[in-house]
Formats: structure tokens, sequence, C-alpha cells
């Protein structure tokens, strides 16, 4: 429990660190030059840990050309809609990027391309019961949002889709598990370390 709680406080750390070392601007200042499709039928409700959501996008070739020479990698994101924001401070969307909660989960990370991309994902496990659409985001060589294209016009309530969690037991199994494996990685490494040294002390002697 003790090892559990200190990867906890661990992890905390490491993410607010993440978090505030990373670049960022405005959510508005942003081109809308990418445009985005996911699989999902408007209100379909899909299970975590087993439905796949497809998602497609490209540049829109309506920017001129050269718009997107800048542009680096592009992040996949799951984001809540507005009705699965309402009285959750903690999804909160926010027009300074750094601290916008709309899109709290990765789909992928890729290399920009200007060709048509896509990523079939299957809905992770610990993805909690909301309604959600897709966004991504393009970043360039200094890793700054640029662009981003999404599977919703913005504000209408369009292309929203349902994800149904598993049952509470079985992620705080998963979670439990998560961390026992991490911490026999932890001490194994340590254990590791600590007979190499010896070995290394024995040897000087
Ligand atoms: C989702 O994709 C995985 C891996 O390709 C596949 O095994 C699974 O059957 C798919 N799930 C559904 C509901 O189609
Ligand atoms: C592509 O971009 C143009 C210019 O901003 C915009 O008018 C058009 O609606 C976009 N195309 C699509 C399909 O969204």
């Amino acid at each position: 429990m003790a090892a559990s709680t200190l990867l906890f406080v661990a992890s905390i750390l490491l993410s607010s660190f993440a978090l505030s070392c990373y670049a960022s601007g405005t959510f508005s200042a942003l081109q809308k030059s990418i445009l985005l499709t996911s699989s999902p039928k408007s209100g379909q409700v899909l299970k975590a840990g087993e439905a796949n959501i497809t998602v497609t996008w490209s540049f829109n070739k309506t920017y001129p050309a050269g718009t997107d020479s800048a542009y680096k990698t592009v992040k996949v994101k799951l984001c809540y809609a507005p009705i699965s924001q309402k009285d959750r401070g903690w999804r909160k969307t926010k027009d300074e990027l750094k601290k916008d909660r709309t899109c709290q989960h990765k789909i992928v990370k890729r290399d920009y391309k200007p060709e048509t991309d896509s990523v079939t994902w299957t809905v992770e496990r610990d993805i909690p019961t909301a309604t959600y659409f897709v966004r991504a985001y393009v970043y360039n060589a200094e890793e700054k949002e640029v662009a981003y294209g999404q599977s919703t016009n913005d504000g209408k309530k369009t292309n929203l889709f349902e994800v149904e969690a598993i049952t509470g037991r079985h992620v705080s199994l998963d979670i439990a598990s998560v961390c026992f494996s991490v911490f026999s990685i932890v001490s194994l490494a340590g254990f590791f370390y600590l007979e190499k040294r010896k070995g290394a002390a024995s040897q000087q002697k």
C-alpha cells in the first residue's frame, strides 16, 4: 500500500512538472486547417476496452499550399463534450491551452504528413463513461500547437458519441495490478543495482 501511494504521489509530481514545462498558446489562435472524421455514429455507445474507433484526418487544401510547412507532429485526442463537462471543473474548457482540460485522453501521436492519415484505436479500459468527440492538435518543431481539426462543428452537437466504462471493480483491480507490476520492476532494478555495486566494491579490494 505504502509503495503504491508513493508511486501515486511521484506520478502526480511528474505530471505537474511535465505540464508546467509544456509550451502553450491559446486555442483560438490555432489554424483550423485539419479535416477530421471519427467512425462512431452520432449518439453511438461504445464499450471501453472493446470498441474500436477509426479516426481519419487530412490537411484542408483550401488553405494556401505551404501553410503546413511548419507542421511536425499530430496528437489525436478524445475530448469531453460540453454535456460531460457540466459541473466538472476538472474537465473545463479554457482558451489557454495549458489550462484546457477538454481533451484528456491521447489516442495517438504521429509525425504529420500532408496526405490523409488514419488510426484505429480500441477505446482504452480506463476511459470513463461520458460523451466525447475527437480532436487532433498539430505541433511545430518547438512542440507548440499551431493547428487543429475536430470531429464536431464548434459547439454543435453533431458527431458526439458515448463511452460506457467497464465496471469500477475491474478498473481498480487493473490499477492495483499495474501498481504491483511497477513496484516489482522497481524493486528488481534496485536489487540488481545493489548486487552490482557489491560486486564492484569486492573487485576493488
Ligand atoms: C477491435 O479491434 C481489435 C484489434 O484489431 C479486435 O480484436 C476486436 O475484435 C475489435 N473489436 C470490435 C468490437 O470490433
Ligand atoms: C476548409 O477551409 C476553408 C477555409 O478556411 C473553409 O471555408 C472550409 O469550410 C474548409 N473545408 C471544410 C470541409 O471544412
